[in-house]
């Protein structure tokens, strides 16, 4: 072991336990890379000129990103105070958590979902409670309001939920919000939500107001394109923003990111377009993939999840040879829709997969 293997300076030893963020595997340059949940169309040329235009990097941005607050405010119909921006949603989540929830509290949120909640629930200090995902691979709401105790002081509600790509319904949703109390800060993070197509789905925008204690979560990353410039955004009442805001570090949204961001609302139309053809692209394959027998949730972000359990590496190693970076977990793989030129090899290599699944396996349709 070298001198610097181990410290011998006193560091939280949760945080020395904490696995640094794992991020979606590179791609060689003939491989698609469908591992980050990324958008495959590069940026509009209004959003590249945007960007060329903002060259004072001798000055600090401004601290509130006030222009594209007051642009999303007039989006939305609120005031600029009851939105916050981040240098991407995951940000705005860290804000949220340690606003709210420190040493002895509990974070409630479903899983498998977004993996970088339960670091960011250590970080703060908080201790997270984990509920299993329904067998159809969705949030369990009921279970997840069962969870809730007098130490817990935030619930994470994601949809669509990362990885499994499956909605909460607006119903139960709002049913989940009557049961606990409004005291207790719930995000509902919308990371994918431009995807949506399913209209039963919950819509944050149009709760915005219904709850004191209800804050919305957005991204420029997805469905923008932007994930390289990182801003995203929250939308919610302006006390539980305001303590957000001071646990933020200050100056950390770009006046690069902010003016991409606004040249972005700019393009909205042609932008909605793009993400029109990947939730059609989304669903051309999830079609395919159920034709050929697979048993996986109807995506409604822009991903597909294949719950293929302990035969998750071999898949991941077939598909991979296959020129198809995708994400493992241990319950399954996330494969990102990118460019039209993937699906054939995809759709290809993913047939010799359910064929060679054990009979019974749960990802295999029955019958
Ligand atoms: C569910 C969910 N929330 C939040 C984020 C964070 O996105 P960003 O920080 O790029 O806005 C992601 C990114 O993958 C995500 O999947």
């Amino acid at each position: 072991m070298s001198p610097t293997d181990q410290s011998a300076v006193r560091l939280r030893p949760e945080i020395i336990a904490l696995p640094a963020y794992r991020q979606g595997k590179a791609a060689a340059a003939s491989a698609f890379k469908l591992s980050s949940n990324e958008n495959p169309f590069g940026p509009l040329p209004g959003v590249i000129a945007a960007v060329g235009a903002e060259t004072a990097y001798n000055r600090y941005p401004d601290a509130s990103a006030s222009v594209l607050r007051e642009r999303l405010a007039a989006r939305y119909g609120c005031s600029p105070d009851e939105v916050h921006v981040g240098s991407g949603s995951v940000a705005l989540l860290s804000q949220l958590i340690l606003a709210a929830a420190g040493p002895g509290d509990e974070v409630v949120y479903s899983w498998r979902s977004f993996e970088a909640y339960p670091s960011l629930v250590t970080v703060a200090g908080a201790t997270s409670v984990q509920v299993p995902n329904r067998p159809d691979h969705g949030h369990d709401l009921a279970a997840m309001a069962a969870a809730i105790t007098d130490r817990t002081r935030v619930v994470i509600v994601c949809s669509p939920n990362n990885p499994t790509g499956t909605i909460v319904r607006a119903a139960e949703f709002e049913a989940f919000m009557a049961s606990v109390p409004s005291t207790l800060l719930v995000i509902l993070d919308e990371a994918y939500a431009e995807f949506v197509t399913d209209p039963d789905a919950v819509s944050g925008i149009s709760l915005l107001g219904r709850y004191p204690n209800l804050v919305v979560l957005r991204t420029f990353s997805k469905a923008y394109g932007l994930a390289g410039l990182r801003v995203g955004y929250g939308l919610g009442p302006v006390a539980i923003l305001d303590a957000a805001r001071a646990t933020a570090i200050p100056l950390s949204v770009t006046g690069v990111a902010s003016a991409a961001a606004i040249a972005s609302l700019d393009v909205d139309d042609e932008l909605m377009e793009r993400v029109r053809t990947i939730g059609i692209r989304r669903d051309t394959i999830w079609r395919a993939l159920t034709e050929q027998g697979w048993n996986t949730p109807a995506p409604q972000g822009n991903f597909i999840w294949l719950p293929t359990g302990a035969e998750t590496a071999a898949a991941a190693e077939a598909l991979g040879a296959a020129g198809l970076v995708v994400r493992p977990f241990p319950e399954g793989i996330r494969i990102s829709i990118g460019e039209e030129e993937s699906v054939d090899e995809l759709l290809r290599t993913c047939q010799d997969l359910v064929r060679n699944l054990p009979m019974g396996h749960s990802a295999r349709r029955l019958g």
